[in-house]
């Protein structure tokens, strides 16, 4: 039985989850009408080159690297931000790459990542009851009911902001920032102030031999754009579907669909099931997609999603996003790897060791500590080497800024420390030493898993 027809609207009249209550359905129309007539962020022909890298990730070659913040905001947007986090990628892709002697595609939370998932839909402080905040392109996140009003003129903005955020991406990963010596220069210097920098020494003396050895025998960025230039595509879940539909295009050589918003998209843990709205807009457009599965996953389900999704199973167009918390991976995830072996759909499997290991500490703070984190990936790449399944890539949350967030690390963040400067809007990240900390301690698993 083939699917009933799709538009970039069918998702409709389908049961929806976690979108917003906006109270003036006029103004909202209005301002979906305005994006649609606006040009898009990304291109076909990108989306598909994506696809197509990631095509390659799920038969075994190479390996994805995806993070930026859980939430992009208003206030905190800066070339300043952008730079650092762009750097911060780029200097775990150095790592990421040499220790598995693959390429790595590099994907950004980023220019897009404003809608934001919540538990609950509304927030009680004291005796008064508002809306949740949903992110800065639904609502604001201060605690008035001014503040909290879904309002529609956020579509636009927001918008505007991943325009300008892509636009310096671009500027970037073409420009000398992705320089590779320069980047490699960077990591030494992060080596070097490293209070467990000794740990990280060898693998950077190793990265700075081949890239002398590749000097002396005359390859150089004058020569080889690819030690200059790179690609960063980028990602957002695709929860608010309104903004998501105004901003799917048909291309115009094919005839395909594509969600011009961002290259890929991702459904969330509270919005993929199989027969909901995230799912059916979805799965008419051709962008490559991650599917976030934390621990009430169940293995048929998957299977379901997976023929919805993609039913010509075609490698790359899917990513399963593990996020099992380090106390649940290495019982929940076999059951799904096998069923998906089983079933013969090629995806890649990553892993986002932060999702599930999210804590309050004693002084009310959200966090997650660096421990359980590197568990939870260490058992990732343990259940992929006992299935005989290539673990393929990571999903972090996290910044090149200098926050407290997130604790533990060779800097030894206590909880004592997360007032100092703990700036998300949303989930706790990790700060560029922790988050280049965990791809140096990554590399090693990810050495030995290329040996066997
Ligand atoms: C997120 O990635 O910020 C998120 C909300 O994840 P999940 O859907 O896995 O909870
Ligand atoms: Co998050």
């Amino acid at each position: 039985m083939s699917a009933p027809k799709w538009q970039p609207s069918s998702w409709r009249a389908f049961p929806v989850q976690q979108q917003p209550d906006y109270q003036d359905p006029a103004s909202l129309a209005a301002a979906e009408k305005t994006l649609a007539d606006l040009p898009p962020l990304v291109f076909a022909g990108e989306i598909d080159a994506l696809t197509q890298q990631l095509g390659n990730v799920a038969q075994g070659h190479g390996f994805l690297l995806q993070g930026g913040d859980c939430a992009e905001s208003f206030s905190e947007f800066n070339a300043n931000k952008i730079r650092d986090t762009f750097k911060l990628l780029m200097q775990m892709a150095i790592v990421l790459t040499f220790a598995g002697s693959c390429p790595v595609i590099k994907v950004g939370r980023m220019a897009g990542q404003y809608a934001k998932p919540r538990s609950s839909a509304e927030e009680t402080q004291g005796d008064l009851t508002l809306p949740s905040y949903r992110g800065d392109i639904v609502n604001d996140i201060n605690f008035t009911s001014d503040a909290r009003k879904a309002d529609p003129a956020r579509l636009l903005a927001a918008y505007h902001q991943a325009t300008a955020t892509l636009n310096l991406l671009r500027a970037f990963a073409q420009g000398g920032f992705a320089d590779l010596q320069q980047v490699h220069t960077w990591n030494q210097g992060f080596v070097a102030a490293s209070p467990q920098g000794e740990k990280y020494q060898q693998l950077a003396d190793q990265i700075d031999q081949a890239l002398r050895f590749m000097a002396a025998c005359g390859i150089n960025p004058n020569n080889t754009p690819q030690l200059h230039e790179t690609s960063l595509y980028t990602s957002h879940e695709a929860l608010l579907l309104g903004y998501e539909q105004a901003l799917t295009r048909q291309d115009s050589l094919s005839g395909h669909w594509y969600d011009c918003s961002a290259h890929m998209l991702w459904i969330g843990d509270r919005t993929r099931h199989p027969d909901h709205a995230h799912v059916e807009f979805l799965r008419g457009v051709k962008n490559p997609l991650g599917i976030k599965l934390g621990p009430t996953s169940d293995p048929a389900e998957l299977n379901r999603l997976l023929e919805k999704l993609n039913p010509d199973n075609i490698p790359g167009r899917i990513t399963l996003i593990s996020r099992m918390g380090s106390q649940q991976v290495t019982e929940k995830l076999p059951a799904l790897v096998r069923a998906v072996t089983n079933s013969g759909h090629a995806v890649v499997w990553s892993c986002d060791p932060m999702h599930g290991n999210t804590i309050k500490a004693h002084n009310g703070y959200k966090t997650r500590s660096v421990d359980a984190i590197l568990q939870e990936m260490k058992g990732f790449f343990a259940v992929h080497q006992a299935e005989g399944t290539h673990a393929g890539g990571v999903h972090f949350e996290m910044t090149g800024q200098n926050v407290t967030e997130c604790i533990g690390g060779a800097y030894q963040i206590t909880e004592h420390n997360l007032a100092d400067r703990y700036h998300t809007h949303c989930d706790p990240r990790l700060n560029g030493e922790q988050a280049l900390e965990l791809a140096f301690l990554i590399a090693d698993t990810l050495k030995a898993a290329r040996r066997s």
